[in-house]
C-alpha cells in the first residue's frame, strides 16, 4: 500500500492554524488506501526562545527522510529580524537544494483585487531558490560610522543558472501555451544579467516550440498590473523573483491564495511547501488567517508525489468555494478549512 511520510512545520503565528487546516484537508482528499505518517518539528519562535536552537542538524537530519515538508510561517516580532528567517528558512531552502522555488498565480474567481474580472490569468513563476543575494555573501567595512560600507554580493553560478532555467523550460513546454519570460535586469546588473541572458538563450535552443521573451524586472512589474495575462512561465533569480511574486500574488487574488513549492527537482531530499506569506503575528490567534493558501500548498505537495487526481480535487474545491462565497460573511481560519474538507470528499 501507499504511504507518504510528511514532515511538519507549523512554525510561527499564524503558521500553526493554517497548517491544522491544511493537514484536515490532505486527510480529506487522501484515498484509504494511502497512509499519512505526519511528524511534527517543533521549530521557530517558541523553541528559540526556550532553548536557544533555531534548526539543529540532528533535526535537519530527521527531516531528510520524509517525502515532503509542510511548513506554515517561520517569523516572529520578538526575534531579531533575520534570525529565523535564515537559521530555518533559507537553511532548509539551501541544505536540501530547493533550487526551484515554485510560485504560481491564477486569478480565482470573486476576488478582491485589482484585476477581478480579467480572464486568462494563469502563470508560474519559476524563482531560482539558492543563489542570488540570499546566499550571505555580503560584510560590513567600518560598521557603525559614518563611513560604513556593506555589500551583498548576488552569486550567480552557471550550473545554479542553467538547472533552474531548464526547469522552467521543460514547464513552459509540458503548458498550452508554450511561452518562457526571463526576469532581469541585465542593463545595469551586467555580469549576472549576461550569465542569465547567455544561457536562457543557449538551452532555448533545445525548445524550439518555447517562444521566448525577455523583460527587465521594473517593466516586469509595470506588465503584471497592466497585462498579466501575457505571461506563462516566468523564470527569474532569487531576490526579482521574491519580490514579483508578492506583487504576482497581490495582484491575482491577494496573499491568502498564493501557494509555493520549494523544489528539489532531482528527488535527493524533501521538497518543502508553504504559503507565500508570513507569520502575521497582528492577526494569529484570532482565527482571521484565510488558510486557503497553505491548502493550494498541499495540492503542490501532492502533484509533486505523484497524486494528481488528489491536487486537482483541492485545485477544485478552492475554485468553487471562492466562487460561491460571493458576498458571504467572513469565515474563520477553522470555518475555510471545514468548507475546503468537505469540497474534496463530496
Ligand atoms: C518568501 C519570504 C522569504 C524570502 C523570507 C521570509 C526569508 O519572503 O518566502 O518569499 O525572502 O524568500
Ligand atoms: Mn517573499
Amino acid at each position: 500500500s501507499r504511504s507518504i511520510r510528511l514532515a511538519v512545520i507549523p512554525g510561527d503565528g499564524i503558521g500553526r492554524e493554517v497548517v491544522a487546516q491544511g493537514l484536515k484537508v490532505l486527510s480529506a482528499v487522501l484515498p484509504s488506501d494511502v497512509k499519512l505518517e505526519t511528524e511534527e518539528y517543533d521549530l521557530g519562535a517558541r523553541r528559540y526562545h526556550a532553548t536557544g536552537e533555531i534548526l539543529p542538524d540532528a533535526e535537519l537530519a530527521s527531516l531528510q527522510g520524509h517525502d515532503a515538508i509542510l511548513l506554515g510561517a517561520i517569523g516572529d516580532p520578538s526575534v531579531p529580524a533575520g534570525v529565523l528567517e535564515r537559521g530555518l528558512l533559507l537553511k532548509l531552502r539551501f541544505a536540501f537544494d530547493h533550487y526551484v522555488n515554485l510560485r504560481p498565480s491564477k486569478l480565482f474567481p470573486n476576488t478582491a483585487t485589482p484585476l477581478a474580472g480579467r480572464p486568462d490569468i494563469d502563470f508560474v513563476v519559476v524563482r531560482e531558490g539558492t543563489e542570488g543575494p540570499y546566499t550571505g555573501n555580503g560584510g560590513s567595512l567600518r560598521t557603525g560610522t559614518p563611513n560604513e560600507v556593506a555589500t551583498e554580493v548576488s552569486v550567480n553560478t552557471a550550473l545554479g543558472v542553467e538547472r533552474v532555467v531548464r526547469d522552467a523550460y521543460e514547464r513552459a513546454q509540458g503548458r498550452p501555451r508554450k511561452k518562457l519570460t526571463l526576469v532581469h535586469k541585465n542593463n545595469v546588473l551586467v555580469y549576472a544579467g549576461q550569465l542569465w541572458k547567455s544561457i536562457f538563450d543557449r538551452v532555448g535552443r533545445e525548445y524550439p516550440e518555447v517562444t521566448t521573451d525577455y523583460l527587465h524586472v521594473d517593466a516586469a512589474t509595470i506588465f503584471m498590473v497592466t497585462r498579466p495575462e501575457q505571461f506563462d512561465v516566468i523564470v527569474t533569480d532569487n531576490l526579482f523573483g521574491d519580490i514579483l511574486t508578492d506583487l504576482a500574488a497581490a495582484v491575482t487574488g491577494g496573499i491568502g491564495l498564493a501557494a509555493s513549492g520549494n523544489i528539489n527537482p532531482d528527488g535527493a531530499f524533501p521538497s518543502m511547501f508553504e504559503p507565500v506569506h508570513g507569520s502575521a503575528p497582528d492577526i494569529a490567534g484570532t482565527g482571521k488567517a484565510d488558510p486557503t493558501a497553505t491548502v493550494l500548498s498541499v495540492a503542490m505537495l501532492l502533484r509533486h508525489l505523484g497524486y494528481e487526481a488528489e491536487a486537482a480535487r483541492i485545485e477544485t474545491a478552492v475554485a468553487e468555494d471562492l466562487a460561491a462565497r460571493d458576498g458571504a460573511a467572513p469565515r474563520t481560519t477553522d470555518e475555510t478549512g471545514d468548507a475546503l474538507a468537505l469540497r474534496v470528499t463530496g
